[in-house]
């Protein structure tokens, strides 16, 4: 959602906040501030816009100020304007606040407020919160202790900072639901949203957890919680290069993380196929191998494209190992007091760890007894903490807001997962070794699927100007049309739908005639005869025909208008080879369309509320 920065230390620290908030742009961009103390002061400067906006505003600025916080927002309440716009001061102008997250009982206390005579300048539950900790401040004296004190009256979910002009040596920080991470460096110290905004200054981490409350100087930090218990932190050594979030020569990061496939598939599975033994080997899920091999039911909660993913899960789980498996959005499942048994796995995919929505399913499962377990991309995110075990995906940090290589990654997993709970429950390992194998093959496959990147173009120069597309699938690939489509309208800002190919004569096929562009993903499998009906239904109509097929299918060139080629695989694994031409396709389309790729509007990598 919304990014946050923090320096404290002997360094100016506007450069080391406006470098920050670069990187942590893709979190949130309509608008931008930050807060320094000057001489005593606070000084605010925040505008509506991305963070080049504010930069280009302060080009010919340069502060002495050795402490301060940023932040790059991502609008909840109150619209993108420059009052809107983080930090906020309270009534006084002592402190200035930045906030990730929503208070939801905001109104109840502006009401108190404004009883005591406050007046606001902004329509954000964040002004508020400053206003309220500035209230209790007068009376305290003491930062520490009004944040503190402000918090346990506080609903809703948090990350903030605060710098006071009263106590011109340290930050104040707290987290509840939004995520906040401490970077140590010598005699100076960092906080942000997420580790890629202190990659370049250390690689020495500590993560606050929810309900902490963390007092940082330019050499140490205090940390309690915020019912008033001190607790002892532990330092963490981050395995992550600067050269691995940077674009590497490619225009945009979704284009680099569509090219990395190969890597972060080979990365993905890594030292976890056994070929000959035809298994699979997950170390974080050994702590919890009797559960698994003893569990009826597998519920997968999830949100966007963790949810495509997760739907590939329950095909590939519930063929290979036989257990029912239960798909529902992490937004559902949390208030509708789902029935769970207490020998359920709850598997909880996310690419952040930092899903709102996907946490609170977490915690629902938990709170009824099941185990819940994670497939998540960022380590040491909220997800990773809060289940009992897991598997990391492996597949590196993603930047482009639009998700490509998580997607691919988490299907791979599954695919593990599923080869692994199939040999413990009767999969024959014949079976086992041809699976084995052929997810090893995967990346030299991709490599290949990336191939098509001519001929995507093309197709995208015939239908640039489209207002609408229609994804169509049969089994696994269903899932794939759901992303394939999601993809296009995200970033492309095309309307797109994806449908299951056999359920389009029951009401899609209404949106067909001969401006309609369908893409059919149609593998050689055994649903290929199917989705070939149902090509030529669409054909009858004067639908315009896109197809994804196998390499050796020449069967399709008479029926599609375009055929992209990508090689053969399992069912199981069609996903992980079919989106790749369905990625580059909406990554040109929004070329061609001049829209911005890694920051399409309206939208945000990490979703950390409601
Ligand atoms: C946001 C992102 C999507 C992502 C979804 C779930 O909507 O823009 O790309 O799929 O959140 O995120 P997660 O990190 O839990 O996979």
């Amino acid at each position: 959602m919304c990014g946050i920065i923090g320096y404290i230390g002997f360094k100016q620290s506007l450069p080391i906040l406006m470098e920050g908030l670069r990187r942590l742009e893709y979190r949130g961009y309509d608008s931008t501030g930050v807060a320094l103390i000057e001489n005593g002061k606070i000084v605010v400067s925040k505008k509506a816009g991305k963070v080049s906006e504010l930069q280009s505003e302060l080009k010919n600025y340069s502060s002495p100020s050795t402490i301060g916080i940023g932040h790059t927002r991502w609008a909840t309440h109150g619209a993108p304007t420059d009052a809107n716009a983080h930090p906020h001061k309270d009534q006084n102008g002592t402190i200035a606040l930045i906030h990730n997250g929503i208070i939801e009982n905001y109104q109840t206390i502006k009401k108190k407020l404004l009883a005591e005579g406050h007046t606001f300048q902004s329509e954000t539950d964040t002004e508020i919160l400053s206003h309220f900790i500035g209230s209790l401040y007068e009376k305290t004296n003491d930062l520490f202790t009004a944040t503190r004190l402000a918090l346990t009256e506080v609903e809703g979910a948090y990350a903030i900072l605060i710098i006071s002009s009263k106590e011109k040596d340290k930050i104040i920080a707290a987290r509840k639901g939004s995520p906040l991470v401490i970077g140590v460096g010598e005699n100076e110290m960092f906080i942000a949203s997420d580790a890629t905004a202190l990659i370049s200054h250390t690689k020495k981490v500590v993560y606050l957890e929810d309900g902490e409350i963390v007092q940082i100087s330019n050499n140490s930090f205090i940390t309690k919680t915020i019912t008033d218990e001190e607790i002892e932190k532990q330092v963490h050594e981050l395995d992550l290069s600067f050269e691995q979030i940077e674009k590497s020569g490619y225009d945009h990061f979704m284009l680099k993380e569509i090219y990395e496939q190969p890597d972060s598939l080979t990365n993905s599975l890594r030292g976890r196929v056994l070929l000959e033994e035809g298994d699979a080997k997950l170390g974080g899920l050994e702590q919890v191998s009797d559960l698994l091999k003893n569990t009826n039911r597998i519920i997968i909660t999830s949100c966007g494209t963790s949810w495509h993913s997760s739907l590939v899960g329950e095909y590939i789980i519930e063929q290979l190992a036989g257990i029912p498996v239960e798909v529902e959005y992490a937004s559902e499942f949390r208030y509708r007091d789902p029935v769970i048994n207490k020998n359920d796995v709850i598997l909880a995919v996310s690419q952040s760890g930092e899903t709102a929505d996907t946490i609170a399913a977490i915690r629902e499962a938990k709170r009824k007894g099941a185990t819940a377990l994670g497939i998540v991309n960022a380590v040491g995110s909220s997800i990773a903490r809060e289940t009992a075990a897991g598997v990391y995906i492996h597949a590196g940090p993603e930047i482009g807001v639009a998700s490509t290589k998580a997607f691919t990654s988490q299907v791979a997993v599954f695919g593990l997962i599923g080869l692994l709970l199939g040999r413990q429950r009767g999969l024959q390992i014949d079976k086992g070794r041809i699976i084995a194998s052929e997810l090893l093959s995967l990346p030299d496959k991709i490599k290949k699927a990336l191939q098509s990147a001519d001929e995507v173009k093309q197709i995208v120069n015939e239908f640039k100007d489209s207002s609408h597309f229609l994804f169509l699938g049969r089994g696994t690939n269903f899932p794939t049309a759901l992303e394939g489509a999601l993809k296009l309208k995200e970033i492309s800002y095309i309307h797109a739908e994806g449908y299951p190919a056999a359920e389009m004569k029951h009401g899609p096929i209404a949106l067909i005639d001969n401006k309609m562009p369908v893409v059919f993903i149609a593998p050689k499998d055994m649903l290929y005869e199917k989705v070939m009906s149902n090509i030529q239904e669409v054909r009858a109509r004067g639908g315009r025909i896109i197809a994804i097929a196998n390499e050796d299918d020449h069967e399709i060139d008479e029926f599609a208008e375009f055929v992209i080629r990508v090689p053969r695989t399992l069912s199981y694994f069609g996903p992980i080879i079919n989106i790749i031409p369905l990625q580059l396709l909406a990554y040109y389309m929004a070329l061609a369309r001049n829209c911005n790729v890694d920051q399409p509007r309206n939208l945000a990598k990490s979703v950390t509320v409601e």
